[in-house]
């Protein structure tokens, strides 16, 4: 592919993928559930399932069953759940195509009881538990029964899992509590010869805080694209950002004093000025604030005036040398200058999951082997 013919770009290393995953297998010791919802975290889902995967993963983890299928549709062949909701009417797909469902509460997996029923075949499943995250899943008590009905019928209950509310902050009762309710519940399913093979409940941030969790699978998403899980829980520098977020200038044109730049014309030049363009706006996933930077020439450049939805203009005058064609940095490094997906976070008041899953369809995804 040609960079050159693009005037942004994601540029996603799927080294940087393997890596990742191959560092947390090696660290947990376990089996590894890359979880590649929402478009695998912006990277796109089927690279990075595929890179999750040559890196040793050997499951994959999403939130819907749409994106199971797709992946399927895709090639990817590895052991694949939803961790959310099913709809009943997609349960001969889930059949079909091997994909494990959730079963977060009883009355709904009767629902996938009579499909699978009419369907025919097995349908495996995962019980989800809450313990504490006030979301989805069974009631601790109420999980032994309902696993018991389950005996003899259509659906294979080969897992059993948790999530955690509070893993990203290191020392948490809550979470220690969330644990000991989880694996008193194991202990009551194996007395009863019933504990389902497959167990697993760390997300990125409990694979390094709560090594007591990784039971058999862990479940990170976050980590393996290089993400840190919060301040509380920064990755260690062994791991790789997997992408990078760039542009080209597309003008640079130097204005006189008094000069209104964009909408509103908000940002207005107070001296002769070299303002240049860079094709990238709202309508990327590049919020509409103020106060943003990018890099260019290896320098720090501020992004003045409006975003608009498709542009928005760069204040040049600290890098003289700069023209049209050069490249922009919105994440990731240029010479010794680096933006992270954090410090963008920062600025837009939120975390770099949002980032990263709010990059936009259009901007064309760069595979870098
Ligand atoms: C059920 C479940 N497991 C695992 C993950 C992965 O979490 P993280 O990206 O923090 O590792 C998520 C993500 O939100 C999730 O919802």
């Amino acid at each position: 592919m040609d960079i050159n013919s693009y005037s942004t770009w994601l540029e996603i290393d799927l080294n940087a993928i393997r890596h990742n995953v191959a560092y947390i297998k090696d660290l947990t010791g376990v089996e590894v559930m890359a979880v590649i919802k929402a478009n695998g975290y912006g990277h796109g889902a089927r690279p990075a399932a595929q890179a999750a995967v040559q890196g040793g993963a050997t499951w994959c983890g999403v939130a819907r069953i749409e994106e199971a299928l797709a992946l399927r549709r895709a090639g990817i062949a590895c052991k694949l759940v939803v961790l959310g909701y099913t709809p009943p009417s997609k349960i001969p797909e889930a059949i079909d195509q091997q994909i494990v469902v959730s079963l977060i509460d009883p009355e709904l997996t009767h629902s996938y009881f009579e499909f699978a029923r009419i369907n025919g075949g097995i349908l495996k499943a995962h019980v989800k538990v809450e313990t504490g995250m006030g979301r989805l899943g069974m009631l601790p008590k109420d999980v032994l029964p309902f696993v018991k009905s389950l005996r003899g019928g259509p659906i294979s209950v080969e897992g059993i899992f948790t999530h955690f509310a509070q893993a990203d902050d290191p020392d948490s009762d809550y979470t220690r509590k969330q644990i000991r309710v989880f694996n008193q519940l194991l202990v009551e399913l194996e007395s009863a010869g019933l504990k389902p093979p497959v167990v697993h409940a760390a997300n990125s941030a409990a694979v390094f805080n709560y090594p007591e969790a990784h039971y058999n699978l862990v479940r990170p998403g976050n980590a393996i694209f290089g993400m840190s899980p919060s301040q509380q829980t920064p990755l260690g520098p062994e791991f790789k950002p997997a992408l990078m977020w760039k542009a080209r200038l597309i003008s640079v044109r130097g204005y006189p004093a008094g000069s209104g730049i964009s909408y509103g014309s908000k940002y207005i030049t107070s001296a002769q000025e070299r303002i240049g363009v860079m094709p990238i706006g709202y309508g990327d996933g590049f919020r509409r604030i103020d106060n943003q930077e990018v890099l260019v020439d290896g320098k720090r450049v501020k992004v003045v005036g409006r975003v608009c939805m498709d542009q928005c203009m760069l204040q040049l005058d600290a890098v003289p040398g700069a023209k049209v064609g050069d490249e922009v940095v919105l994440i990731g490094t240029q010479g010794s200058e680096t933006i992270s997906v954090d410090e963008v976070a920062a600025r837009w008041s939120t975390i770099n999951y949002e980032v990263v899953c709010g990059l936009a369809d259009r901007l064309p995804r760069i595979y870098l082997e």
